[in-house]
């Protein structure tokens, strides 16, 4: 029962991947050196990915925010006196190619679908490439995390862009407490632009479009609800434009929970110039860099202050079945995530060809963890055979996050 997992049924788990492609080819827009090469690379030469946003100008004010981000990450990367920058996600950008080229230590984390397509690519472009690794994780899954930094004995500087947006609030705790862990490891930073991107995305295109702002900006935020498998780009870690100061202390608060605090750094004082200021006017120059002074990157560092106990180990993913009169019996154990998520699909996509399976009856007494991944593919088993998944022996943490998607998942005990 051992099925290889290809790039359809990885893709078809984890939809996110695909912003990672958009924002890749939003760089080569913005003229970030090594970018057009990787979009070449990746066979993206048709833009697909930017599609979804109507107008060119949408794209202009896309590409003005991620060269801010990428430029602006990559100079307190080099600022902040570590020399290994674990970049959770790396996603498809050339900050391996800029750092390593600065002789620092970069390690690429991001999920398989995207490792499997960027490590080679980058490892074929690096002058370095001896001083980059790169690793298949899923942020919520701290071992995965744990086991591709155990062989670095240096503080870290983790940076995240881009991905925090996307998580439910019970995903966005995980991995605030993972990074919290990792940190107490192997000491550092945690610098991420994602608690004001929303800000940052406002700022931007006010500034540079004034009146028709708000049409690009629904644009933006409809094409990434769309390239993400529908996430409500909403928690707890992001700002709310409507209530900055109130979401400021939730996400503060958060942090504090986890053992964590942050120092807010202005964007303005901080960003480099931008390659994309050729495709601006100056008026529209002037007006940004006034408004990225309104926006903040976080520094986050542990709060020496708060002793928090060490992550539980979760015991790792395994699945076994049978098919007997028409039902699938599947027993889950550990976590389903990002990373085990596409095997059940896989699994079940085989199976269905060979058999005729009307139900399917999930065993969840060892179930520890059920990511958004996992949720997608169990959704996509119900929605596809006759009398749809039932779910027995739930504990009551995956039974929160499996009502809202199954309506009430039936709690039944298995009859033995
Ligand atoms: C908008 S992209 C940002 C990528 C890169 N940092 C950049 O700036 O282009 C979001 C990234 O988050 C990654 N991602 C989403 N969920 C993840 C998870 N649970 N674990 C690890 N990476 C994840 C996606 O694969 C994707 O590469």
């Amino acid at each position: 029962m051992n099925y290889k997992v290809d790039y359809s049924t990885q893709s078809r788990t984890n939809p996110v991947f695909f912003t990672a492609k958009t924002a890749i080819c939003l760089m080569a827009r913005a003229g970030i050196p090594d970018a057009t090469e990787i979009v070449h690379r990746l066979e993206l030469e048709d833009n697909q990915p930017l599609q979804s946003m109507a107008d060119s100008d949408t794209v202009l004010g896309n590409a003005i925010v991620v060269e801010a981000k990428y430029r602006t990450m990559c100079r307190l990367i080099e600022d902040c006196g570590y020399r290994v920058c674990v970049d959770l996600p790396c996603g498809y950008t050339p900050k391996a190619l800029h750092l390593t080229q600065k002789d620092f230590r970069f390690v690429g984390l991001d999920l398989p679908i995207v490792i499997q397509e960027i490590a080679p690519i980058i490892r074929s472009l690096a002058n370095r490439s001896e001083l980059t690794t790169f690793c298949e994780v899923d942020a919520t899954n701290y071992e995965s995390l744990e086991k591709a930094l155990r062989d670095i004995d240096e503080p870290l500087c983790i940076t995240t862009e881009g991905m925090m947006i996307y998580f439910t609030e019970n995903e966005v705790n995980t991995v605030i407490a993972n990074v919290r862990n990792l940190l107490e490891v192997h000491g550092g930073y945690w610098i991420t632009p994602d608690p004001e991107v929303k800000l940052q995305f406002i700022e931007t295109f006010r500034s540079v479009f004034g009146e028709s702002s708000l049409d690009k900006l629904t644009t933006t935020g409809n094409a990434a609800i769309k390239q993400s498998g529908g996430t409500n780009l909403s928690n707890s870690f992001i700002l709310d434009a409507a209530d900055v100061i109130g979401s400021r202390k939730t996400a503060e608060s958060l942090l504090a929970k986890h053992g964590l605090k942050a120092e807010r750094v202005n964007l303005a004082e901080h960003m480099p110039e931008l390659s994309v200021y050729s495709q601006l006017t100056s008026e529209q120059i002037l007006r940004f860099k006034e408004a990225m002074r309104r926006c903040n990157y976080w520094i986050i560092a542990l709060d020496a202050t708060r002793k928090l106990k060490a992550i539980q180990k979760q015991r790792p993913f395994e699945m076994s079945y049978t098919i007997e009169n028409g039902i699938l019996r599947l027993t889950l154990r550990g976590r389903i995530d990002s990373i085990s998520a596409p095997k059940i699909l896989t699994a079940w996509e085989s199976e269905k060809v060979v058999n005729v399976i009307d139900g399917v009856e999930i065993d969840c007494s060892a179930l520890e963890y059920i990511s958004s991944a996992g949720v997608r593919v169990l959704s996509d088993i119900h929605g596809s055979c006759k009398r749809g998944v039932e779910f027995l022996n739930v504990n009551p943490s995956v039974a929160e996050i499996l009502v809202g998607p199954f309506v009430g998942p039936q709690q039944k005990k298995s009859p033995n």
